[in-house]
């Protein structure tokens, strides 16, 4: 429509490096009355929870509550997946509030031979069932966006897509080196569609409410509370030690929103999470803030709007969402075609991020030139732009295991 038209117009995406806006980048170490802080328990006790608290009310919103009850059902096991190297459980999750629930199912195959795995923790776009060609996993019923390469139509998702989606999810190799894949189809947790009516927000809604408050949540932070129930699942399975979250593109938003907000996450791996994820705003390129809520007008809390076109005026920027998961260990990856997430806008997020992991004695980003292509930095804080477009690649998990194993197993 012509009303569409006009904000796509207002807000033209810049792909030239020197039109990128001159900005100063929000301090991490000034609170926002100006205090300067030197340690990391100065950064704990005051300039951490009023960054959380930015994001919280500004972006992302604030979680309306807790939940009444949470409860799970292991729904089948099998110990011979993955070529006999793997066991595959199947496990439903259910979440209750005011009288109402939602459930949604997490696949998990965790490698055979060890008494307890680390795992990758990460959504899927489509269902349990596209990730892998396994028969035995469960098709979703929950809405799914159409797509024809997918077979996905009538917004449902039928045998015709199980294992469309194995080219993201390098499963067989994460068995091989040790780790589990624990995944959910993010449409059970909240259908990706403007509409508030369905998913985990009608859960927390009072009487005759039909959409969250001006502070509360979107749909990024539903998806990250999903990750976070999950999560208490997870630490409950004897067959888990350590949970790292992963998430690609506007689930790699998710992650690391999660991870922000829980610090049971081991570690965090943002595959091409772009605008609202690990890309600086402040930088204008590619993906805007004005662009993506005029898109996605349901991904982030009503409040963030007030920033469209104004990202000068943001008091805080992606590097401080960062640096709220230090000292945790965090990849940051870009793709060099892919241009819409800034490639270069994420990895000096990184680099300024690294300033927290400082604080705490561990390594990050040390310079602030964008690395050579297929040349990973991985330390603590971890950074690859990789060659090729938007897109989960065997590349990508490679880099994510061998990181992984250093520091996890
Ligand atoms: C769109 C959107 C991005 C998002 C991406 C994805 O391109 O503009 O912000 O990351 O979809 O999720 O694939």
């Amino acid at each position: 429509t012509c009303m569409m038209q006009s904000a796509f117009t207002q807000f033209e995406p810049n792909y030239d490096e020197s039109k990128v806006p001159q900005f100063e980048v929000p301090d991490l170490l000034t609170t926002f009355n100006g205090e300067k802080i030197t340690k990391a328990e100065q950064w704990e006790d005051k300039r951490r929870p009023e960054l959380l608290r930015f994001f919280e009310e500004e972006v992302y919103g604030r979680v309306p509550g807790n939940l009444d009850a949470f409860s799970f059902k292991l729904l089948e096991q099998d110990d011979s997946a993955v070529n006999g190297k793997a066991r595959r459980k199947q496990v439903a999750i259910t979440l209750e509030k005011n009288k109402r629930s939602l459930n949604f199912n997490l696949l998990l195959y965790l490698p055979k031979g060890s008494p307890s795995a680390p795992v990758f923790l990460g959504y899927n776009f489509h269902g349990n069932h596209t990730v892998t060609h396994d028969p035995k996993v469960l098709i979703t019923d929950a809405w799914n966006e159409n797509n024809e390469a997918l077979e996905i139509s009538n917004n449902k998702a039928t045998e015709a897509s199980r294992g469309k989606r194995t080219n993201r999810w390098a499963i067989e190799k994460m068995i091989d080196a040790g780790f589990g894949l624990a995944t959910i189809y993010y449409g059970e947790v909240d259908p990706d569609k403007n509409d508030f009516t369905d998913g985990l927000h009608a859960l927390f809604y009072k009487e005759g409410q039909e959409r969250p408050e001006t502070n509360e949540w979107g749909s990024i932070a539903a998806w990250a509370f999903g990750l976070r129930c999950a999560m208490d699942y997870l630490e409950n399975d004897g067959d888990i030690s350590k949970v790292v979250i992963f998430g690609h593109s506007r689930l790699g938003k998710a992650a690391l929103w999660a991870g922000a907000t829980d610090n049971r996450f081991a570690g965090v791996i943002s595959n091409d999470s772009g605008c609202g994820g690990a890309a600086l705003s402040k930088r204008q390129f590619g993906e805007t803030v004005g662009r993506i809520n005029h898109s996605f007008p349901h991904w982030f809390a009503d409040a963030f709007e007030q920033y469209n076109g104004k990202e000068e005026q943001l008091p805080a920027d992606q590097h401080q969402l960062l640096a709220l998961i230090a000292p945790r260990p965090l990849y940051v990856a870009s793709a060099v075609e892919d241009q819409w997430a800034d490639p270069k806008g994420e990895f000096l997020a990184a680099y300024y991020a690294s300033t927290i992991y400082g604080l705490y004695g561990k390594a990050g980003i040390t310079t602030d030139e964008l690395p050579a292509v297929d040349r990973p930095i991985q330390n603590t804080l971890a950074y690859h732009i990789r060659s090729g477009g938007h897109d989960v690649m065997d590349y990508d998990w490679e880099q994510y295991i061998s990181w992984a194993k250093k520091l996890f197993n």
